[in-house]
């Protein structure tokens, strides 16, 4: 299985990750939390943990010392160090988790599956550092769907490029719905397998305060941005802008995820 190009577009400010896919991630979190069923006095760990938005949640609930996180981007793993004194912190890929076996009561993953270089060796090591009886579980976007901000842009960008459609992430990722995901959990050899919708928010000041992050080059849809000539980009702005029907007066996004979640035999 080849490397998916998005991952390389991770390496990137932490502040510009916040302002586009983060603003997403406290309110995910909480949600793949309670799907996995972490409770107090568990160790877990955040496997793609970007700046720590799981991470934090779960440090909310177990405290520093029992949560690890890993990401292969060293700006994402510097930030969620400096954010979370305490956390084990290391930089490292889902493939290759640097644990032994049965390390953990949960293994979490934001966002992550379908940015790994082989997801079903990713989600195999969540599950071999996973004790028995505890859960791996995943969030991943709703890309083809209803993740209103990448579906607009993706839906945008092809409207004025038609060779972007190899690039929208509602055709190009895997793992990104709900049969797919169950397939690869029960594949994986996980037990009692669960996929669940969840929907969470975003608010913005008004249609800049969306824009500017994409223009740092964040995520693929950054990058697919800051690969445009100034007249496509100012025409992408345009359209959408218009497909999102907003203007310089705040509002809310809706974006739906799939929760993953299985218990390791
Ligand atoms: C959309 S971000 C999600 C970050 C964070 N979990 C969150 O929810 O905000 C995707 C993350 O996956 C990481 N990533 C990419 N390839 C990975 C791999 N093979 N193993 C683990 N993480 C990976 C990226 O560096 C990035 O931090």
């Amino acid at each position: 299985m080849s490397a998916t190009p998005g991952a390389a577009t991770f390496d990137a400010p932490a502040e510009a990750y916040d302002r586009h896919i983060g603003r997403y991630s406290g309110e995910l979190a909480r949600a793949l939390v309670a799907a996995a069923g972490v409770r107090p006095g568990s160790r877990a760990l955040d496997v793609g943990c970007g700046p720590g938005a799981l991470t934090a949640e779960l440090v909310a609930l177990l405290g520093a010392a029992q949560v690890a996180a890993v990401d292969p981007s060293p700006p994402f793993v510097d930030a969620c160090r400096r954010r979370l004194p305490g956390v084990h912190a290391v930089i490292a890929p889902a493939e290759q988790l640097p644990f032994a076996d049965a390390s953990f009561d949960h293994a979490l993953a934001q966002l992550v599956v379908n940015f790994m270089t082989d997801p079903p060796a990713g989600i195999g090591e969540l599950r071999r550092v996973t004790r028995a009886g505890g859960t791996v579980a995943a969030a991943v976007w709703d890309y083809a769907g209803e993740m209103t901000l990448l579906r607009r842009f993706w839906d945008a960008a092809v409207a004025l490029d038609a060779s972007a459609a190899g690039l929208d992430e509602g055709r190009s990722m895997p793992f990104c719905d709900p049969a797919e995901l169950a397939d690869l959990w029960t594949a994986t050899g996980l037990a009692d397998v669960r996929v669940d919708a969840v929907v969470v928010t975003a608010a913005y000041q008004g249609f800049e305060d969306l824009w500017q992050p994409l223009e740092r080059g964040v995520a693929p849809s950054g990058a697919y941005v800051i690969s445009l000539a100034p007249e496509r980009r100012a025409a992408l702005k345009e359209e959408l802008r218009t497909r999102l029907g907003v203007g310089a007066e705040p509002f809310r996004l809706t974006a739906r995820a799939w929760l993953a979640a299985g218990r390791v035999a």
